[in-house]
């Protein structure tokens, strides 16, 4: 189903001197003393706010920091430092409205940040009152946020059913595209790499992309739950042994398609959990009852990297070992160097898999990189995200009206 996207609707000059709300994710890390420590998110903002003020519309920008309690605004909430960090990459004051809900002063060619939506109350349960009221502030409601746009809340749902005008900004549309060339019509083989500490975090990805992908390659305490299901021993890893069943369902699922979860046939052991534990590298059937995995051996990761160069499309959330360790990382750097060096178009998303692909240094190798953590799971796991879908039947529903009309 398609969505109205805002690029069209500036195009047809729509957005001159009209009231503009973009709803973008600014949800940014900050350390105690509130200084931003990284503003991706603030970054992939930019293009639709410059859009919409180039445009000649009169600009709100909304987002929401962390998670405060509704009607108890503390400093701590305050989007202040979003906005003056906003105010330095455009090169323009950014003033930040408290209690707007009720109304906002902005004129045309002016831009305005209104302060964490999080704060009003009814804005997470998405309540019928609220999105009436932060509708009637615009002409034109914009959904930017990806980061949020597995939530239905006020700001990402509600405002989107009552807003004269209903699109999706530059950022949600990039976002959506990348992940659904990727999972809708990829280049084949494709190949998705899942990893983390716990497969009943990831187990209903692994379920939705076990029957979509060519291969399906775990690592971190996801691998270690599918060794065990492999009937191999995996010493004190960590581990869920109340999931092998659906691991091993997963592997039968890909093998009965002709696809595979290619199991480690080597790991990197440590006795201990820490930067400092002496590494080595063993067969995957030669793990000691002591032992811990901590990464995948460099047979294991030699492989895994010959799948990824031969890959159409490739899929990237999670590093495969402990790769904040150096001496547990050379799996997690192949993987990247791999994914790199690959010819195949390549999306990555997720806190960690963000941390790793900075840390070797391959953003720019990257075809896309995903802004949404939640959002990007829930993408993965075929789910339809709450904010896109209202973008989605309010599209449909201007078709049907001007074919009525
Ligand atoms: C995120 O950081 O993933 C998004 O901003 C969504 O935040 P939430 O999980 O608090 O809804």
């Amino acid at each position: 189903m398609k969505v109205l996207r805002f690029a069209d609707v500036v195009n047809s000059g729509v957005a001159f001197k009209k009231r503009v709300f973009i709803r973008a994710d600014m949800n940014v890390p900050q350390d105690e003393a509130g200084n931003i420590t990284e503003d991706t998110r603030i970054r992939a903002s930019l293009p639709c706010i410059r859009m919409a003020l180039a445009a000649g519309a009169a600009v709100m920008v909304a987002s929401h920091l962390g998670r405060p309690t509704e009607g108890a605004f503390k400093p701590a909430d305050s989007l202040a430092p979003v906005a003056r960090r906003l105010g330095e990459l455009l090169g323009r004051d950014v003033p930040l409205v408290a209690h707007w809900v009720d109304g906002v002063d902005v004129a045309p060619g002016q831009l305005v940040m209104l302060e964490n939506c999080r704060v009003n109350i009814g804005e997470k349960t998405n309540d019928a009152t609220l999105a009436r009221k932060l509708a009637a502030l615009c002409d034109i409601f914009v959904n930017d946020a990806f980061g949020t746009a597995h939530r239905a809340e006020g700001t990402t749902h509600g405002i989107a059913q009552y807003a004269p005008m209903a699109c999706a900004g530059p950022l949600l549309a990039a976002e959506i595209d990348a992940i659904r060339q990727a999972l809708a019509q990829p280049k084949r083989p494709l190949v998705a790499i899942v990893a983390g500490s716990k497969v009943s975090s990831k187990l209903s990805i692994l379920q939705s992309l076990s029957g979509k992908v060519e291969q399906l390659i775990v690592g971190g305490g996801i691998a270690n739950t599918f060794m065990l299901a492999a009937g191999l021993s995996i010493g004190k890893s960590l581990a869920e042994p109340g999931l092998v069943d659906e691991a091993r369902s997963v592997i039968e699922a890909m093998k009965a398609r002709g696809a595979e979860v290619p199991i480690p046939t080597d790991v990197v052991t440590a006795k201990t959990f820490s930067a400092g534990a002496t590494a080595t590298v063993k067969k995957a059937t030669e793990v000691d009852d002591d032992d811990l995995i901590l990464d995948i051996g460099p047979e294991t990761a030699r492989r895994l990297a010959e799948q990824l160069q031969n890959a159409g499309t490739i899929v990237w959330n999670g590093p495969v070992g402990v790769f904040e360790f150096a001496a547990f990382e050379n799996g997690t750097r192949e993987i990247a160097t791999a994914i790199a060096a690959s010819s195949a178009f390549s999306v990555a998303g997720g806190g960690d898999t963000l941390a790793a692909i900075a840390r070797y240094g391959i953003a720019s190798q990257v075809d896309y990189i995903s802004t949404g953590g939640g959002a990007f799971l829930e993408m993965l796991e075929g789910k339809t995200l709450p904010a896109l879908e209202i973008l989605q039947q309010r599209a449909a529903a201007h078709v049907v009206q001007h074919a009525i009309n």
